[in-house]
Formats: structure tokens, C-alpha cells, sequence
């Protein structure tokens, strides 16, 4: 394991910080704010935050790197650095661009402007290594890394929850995808080793710990960039919707599956559309596997855990249906190996990432394994990562820094 991986290791900052900083200076010829935004992963609770429900996620050590500072004027200048391309709007009136890069940041001042914050002209160069479309949510870490930046430079007095509501309505309104509230929540909440349990209605939320020697989470990313998961995932919400329509008939006020036992969905299940039917009942049983997945890691009985994390994964393969052959092939695969202790897909779907939580000995037969199945059926190589877990955003120290680089 590289030295920054180590639990409790400084994150590998210093050259992509550097990079972003420089490349900051060179464009704006400015000082500016740095701050990391974490990708995340969810170790159970897929698809249940918009329903109200359970999710079990943690921030993670991929990132995205800002640099922002203020600029005279009204005018937003934003600089993607992996992709050397610039976008330039009215901060009083962002207007949706072709490109989709700039709509996540334009949502984020659009949703300033609603939210009647007073901010002026700015410059922000950002990039990082959170893999785009591999299900660790690097828009959430887009939208809330800046939504923090900008409420930093510009002074505004937002708390950290206004920020985690602000990125999910950027991501709602201006990119068009209902997400639920998780990825933007953990982006801004997360610890280091923890795990965060989040109940989505009230926002209560509980830190568990999680990062032990014997024990690594490993994503390995089918490379497959989810196409139809926006679509589809608004889809899902709406199917959702429609069980909470039809059980609200015997149920008055019943607001979300949240609030269904399984006895009550099975009760009715005659009156319901037979793939709503299935929809629903993934949500219920998902929700409650949360729940007993908490309860597993109060006992430290990861086995049991791991088992909770492969019911998971039937459940969205076969009645959640947002899986694909790519990230069944993965799971199955990881499935066959002594010492992975669960695995699942990870996030809204149809690619990205599967999450295996694996004993630190069975690592790299897992690599090997994962590697030897998705080249047999699929011709190319999976991405292999090992997270380990750290806070969520947060301004880059300098000092910290410097004494990162001068280790090198
Ligand atoms: C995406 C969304 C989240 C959540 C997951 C599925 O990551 O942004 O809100 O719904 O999918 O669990």
C-alpha cells in the first residue's frame, strides 16, 4: 500500500494541489482558496435517500481539488483543468450550457442567487481523480466543494447543511437528475475512518467506526460510464412515487416507503403493477438491511455485514433492476473468492463501481480474480482502487502541505 493510503497518512495531495494552484495562478495571476472535496462510497442504502430511507456511506481519499479567490466584476470564470477548457457566465444569471461540465457549478451559483446570497465576480480551476461516471459521486463533489469555496471567500455565514441542501438543488434544478440527499451529504459531513449512517427524513446521523487493519474496501470500476442512469434513475423515483400513491389509499398521509412494512406492500400486492411491485419491495427490504447492517458493525461481525451487502446487490440486480452484465460480472466474480466478505454495485447504476468489503489477505487474489473474469467475458481490464476513508471538504492547509511535499 503507497504511504498515503495508510490509515491516518496525509492524503497524496501535494502534486495535484500544486498543479490546480499553479495553474490558478497562471490564469488569474491570484492567490488562491485551496480546498479538497472527497468522492464517496456507500457501503449499503442504494436507492433508498430519495425514498426517505437509510444509506450507509463515507468519504473517500479520490477528490476534487479548487482553487478559487474573488474577481472585480460579475463574471464567473470557471476552469476545468483535465480537460484545459474554460466557461465563462453572469454570476446574477447563470445560464445552462451545452457542455455539461459547467451546469454543476452554474447550478450551485444559480441556486446562491435563489437562496438571495450576495456574490460577485470569481475564478475557480478545479480537477481531480474522482473517475467521472464511476458511481463515487464526483458531480455531489463538484457542487458541494464549491458551494463551500464560494461561502468561504465571499463570506456568506452558510452552515453545513445549507450547503449539503444547496449542491442537492443544483443537482435537482439545473443538471435535471432528482438525486436524493447522500452523496451531498457525506461529501460535506464525512470523517475520517467512519462511516456515516444517514436517515434521509430527519437528517440524524450516526458515525461508525470503520477502518480496520484486517479489513480494506475495494471498488473495482467496470469502466463502464452510465448513459441511461439519469434517465433511468428518474424513472425509479417515479415508480417509487406510484407505490406511495397506491398504498396511500389504505394508508392516509403515507409519504414515502420509508413508512411501509413489508407486511402492508405484500398485503396489497394483487392491486400493484407487478414491476412497481418489484420496485417497491427492494426499497423496503434495502431499508431494513441498512438498519441490521448498523447492528452488525455495533458487534463487529463483518460477516454477517458482508452478507447484508450481497442480499443488496440481488436486490438491485433483480428487483431494482439498475444493474448490468458489467457490474454482475464483478460481484459474481468477487463472489468466487475465499475472503470477501460482500460485494455489491455501488451507487445509481448501469456501471460505474462495485463496492467488496474484503480481508486485507484476500486483496489480491481479489485483483487478480476481478482482473482474469472481466478480461475472459468483456475483452479489457476493470480499474481496481482500495479507499481508504477521510474527512469530508475542507480547506487545504498549507503547512500541511509543504511538509507532505518536503517528505517526497
Ligand atoms: C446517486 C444519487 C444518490 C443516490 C444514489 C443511489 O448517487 O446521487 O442520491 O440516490 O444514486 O443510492
Amino acid at each position: 500500500m503507497p504511504e498515503s493510503n495508510k490509515p491516518g497518512a496525509p492524503p497524496d495531495e501535494g502534486g495535484p494541489v500544486r498543479r490546480i494552484q499553479s495553474r490558478f495562478k497562471a490564469l488569474f495571476q491570484d492567490e488562491p482558496l485551496l480546498v479538497r472535496s472527497p468522492g464517496r462510497v456507500n457501503l449499503i442504502g442504494e436507492h433508498t435517500d430519495y425514498n426517505e430511507g437509510f444509506v450507509l456511506p463515507a468519504a473517500v481519499d479520490k477528490s476534487i481539488i479548487f482553487a478559487v479567490a474573488p474577481r472585480k466584476g460579475s463574471v464567473g470564470t470557471v476552469h476545468a483543468f483535465d480537460l484545459g477548457q474554460s466557461h465563462e457566465f453572469e454570476v446574477s444569471q447563470p445560464v445552462r450550457s451545452d457542455k455539461s461540465w459547467p451546469n454543476y457549478l452554474m447550478g450551485v451559483v444559480d441556486q446562491l442567487g435563489k437562496a438571495g446570497a450576495k456574490i460577485g465576480g470569481f475564478a475557480c480551476v478545479f480537477g481531480g481523480d474522482i473517475p467521472i461516471g464511476s458511481g463515487m459521486s464526483s458531480s455531489a463533489a463538484i457542487e458541494a466543494g464549491l458551494a463551500f469555496a464560494l461561502n468561504r471567500i465571499f463570506g456568506l455565514g452558510l452552515d453545513p447543511l445549507a450547503l449539503v441542501k444547496l449542491a442537492q438543488k443544483a443537482e435537482n434544478e439545473f443538471v435535471g437528475v432528482r438525486c436524493g440527499i447522500m452523496d451531498q451529504f457525506i461529501n460535506i459531513f464525512g470523517r475520517p475512518e467512519s462511516v456515516l449512517k444517514l436517515d434521509c427524513r430527519s437528517l440524524d446521523y450516526q458515525y461508525f467506526p470503520f477502518e480496520r487493519s484486517d479489513l480494506r474496501i475495494v471498488l473495482c470500476d467496470t469502466l463502464v460510464k452510465r448513459e441511461l442512469a439519469a434517465s433511468e434513475y428518474n424513472v425509479r423515483r417515479g415508480q417509487c412515487e406510484a407505490g406511495v400513491k397506491l398504498l396511500s389509499k389504505h394508508v392516509p398521509g403515507l409519504r414515502s416507503l420509508r413508512d411501509v412494512p413489508l407486511e402492508l406492500l405484500e398485503s396489497h400486492r394483487s392491486e400493484f403493477d407487478p414491476v412497481i411491485y418489484k420496485r417497491c419491495d427492494y426499497v423496503v427490504r434495502e431499508n431494513s438491511r441498512v438498519e441490521a447492517a448498523c447492528s452488525d458493525l455495533k458487534k463487529s461481525d463483518f460477516i454477517a455485514f458482508g452478507r447484508r451487502m450481497n442480499g443488496s446487490h440481488a436486490g438491485l440486480r433483480d428487483d431494482y433492476q439498475v444493474s448490468c452484465r458489467e457490474l454482475d460480472a464483478l460481484v459474481d466474480a468477487a463472489g468466487e473468492v475465499p475472503g470477501v466478505l460482500g460485494a455489491r454495485m455501488m451507487g445509481a447504476g448501469f456501471g460505474g463501481c462495485t463496492i467488496n468489503l474484503v480481508e486485507e489477505t484476500a486483496v489480491g487474489a481479489l485483483k487478480e480474480r476481478a482482473v482474469r473474469s472481466y478480461k475472459d467475458i468483456f475483452g479489457r481490464e476493470p480499474k481496481i482502487y482500495i479507499s481508504s476513508l477521510r474527512s469530508g471538504t475542507d480547506i487545504i492547509k498549507f503547512e500541511w502541505e509543504e511538509e507532505s511535499c518536503s517528505q517526497r
